[in-house]
């Protein structure tokens, strides 16, 4: 038996709906909503701010001002649902039959009916807005995961910048001429507007000029037979098994060496690695001389440069 000896089968007073225990905390509901929804709004605006300001790249104070007002707006406005729009209490449970009767369920049907609603409101805005709020935050909270795989590489594993009449230029932007190397000498090159970009280090080798008639200066892969200049070759610096720049040229063996694991490329032929662990030959970069008298590129490598990847064909 409750307090106002109302046992649990007994129909429940219309009095009950006047209970200031189920009375929201505020005095102005309505107004606390609204400004709880405006609140919940600002701090939506804000973490998709904070998303933008991450996504672009913008500086860290601007990240964490957009976080800010973000995290402060969705927490005030649940904040003030929680401590001023919902009943009050304290409540009791009593204890009595779990169930409404009939007689209960049609007097509380009859009391809201005259009373024109319930005491306790569903707030669909609030609902919606702390919804909305949750999943753009989900959204925005995944932006580190997804940028911390780092940009996307593109066609860039597939294509470098060397392209047909692409100058070739030192990495001071300095044109070449074949007379600038020696037999024997070596030097990395860049295509012109792309000096220092690691994927374009090419590298160039001046062979001994036989003379006519005593045979192939290259053993060429077939095709290839005009891709060198007055016995320069040009082979991409990427080594095909970690990417490592392969520097070391041996002039009696004609023979790049990878500092990085030993691998040894034969230059004349092809450059197909002949020890170590790369498993392809270095890319060969058809050369030819324009008008002027400069080393020009007679096109793009024809295959992707350094160490195999998953797409690669
Ligand atoms: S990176 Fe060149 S041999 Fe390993």
């Amino acid at each position: 038996m409750s307090d106002d000896g109302r046992t649990g089968t007994g129909p429940l007073p219309v009095a009950a709906l006047d209970d200031p225990h189920l009375a929201p905390y505020a005095k102005r509901p309505q107004a606390v909503a609204a400004v709880a929804a405006v609140s919940m709004a600002v701090g939506i605006v804000g973490v998709i701010g904070f998303g933008v300001s991450y996504w672009v790249g913008n500086q860290t104070q601007w990240q964490a001002a957009t976080l800010g007002v973000g995290l402060l707006g969705l927490g005030f406005g649940v904040a003030a649902w929680g401590k001023y729009l919902m009943p009050q209490g304290p409540f009791v449970e009593e204890r009595h039959a779990s169930h409404s009767t009939e007689e209960e369920r049609s007097a509380m049907t009859a009391a809201i009916v005259e009373r024109g609603g319930m005491v306790v409101k569903r707030r669909k805005v609030l609902g919606g807005l702390f919804a909305l709020g949750s999943a753009v935050f989900g959204v925005v909270a995944a932006f580190p995961l997804i940028r911390s795989l780092g940009p996307k590489p593109g066609r860039t594993l597939f294509a470098t910048n060397w392209r047909r009449g692409s100058s070739v230029v030192t990495v001071d932007g300095r044109r070449v001429r074949p007379s600038d190397l020696e037999v024997g000498g070596v030097l990395t090159v860049f295509p012109g507007g792309h000096e220092g970009n690691s994927p374009d280090q090419t590298i160039l080798i001046r062979l001994e000029q036989l003379a006519p008639g005593q045979g192939e200066l290259v053993l060429q892969s077939p095709g290839r037979s005009d891709w060198t200049v007055q016995g320069i070759v040009g082979y991409s610096k990427m080594c095909t098994h970690l990417g490592c720049p392969v520097g070391l040229y041996q002039e009696q063996t004609t023979e790049l060496v990878c500092p990085c694991h030993q691998s040894v490329f034969n230059v004349r032929a092809g450059a197909v690695p002949e020890f170590g662990p790369a498993p392809r030959p270095l890319p060969q970069l058809p050369l030819a001389v324009d008008a002027d008298g400069y080393l020009v590129a007679a096109g793009g490598y024809d295959q992707a440069v350094g160490p195999g990847f998953w797409e690669r064909p």
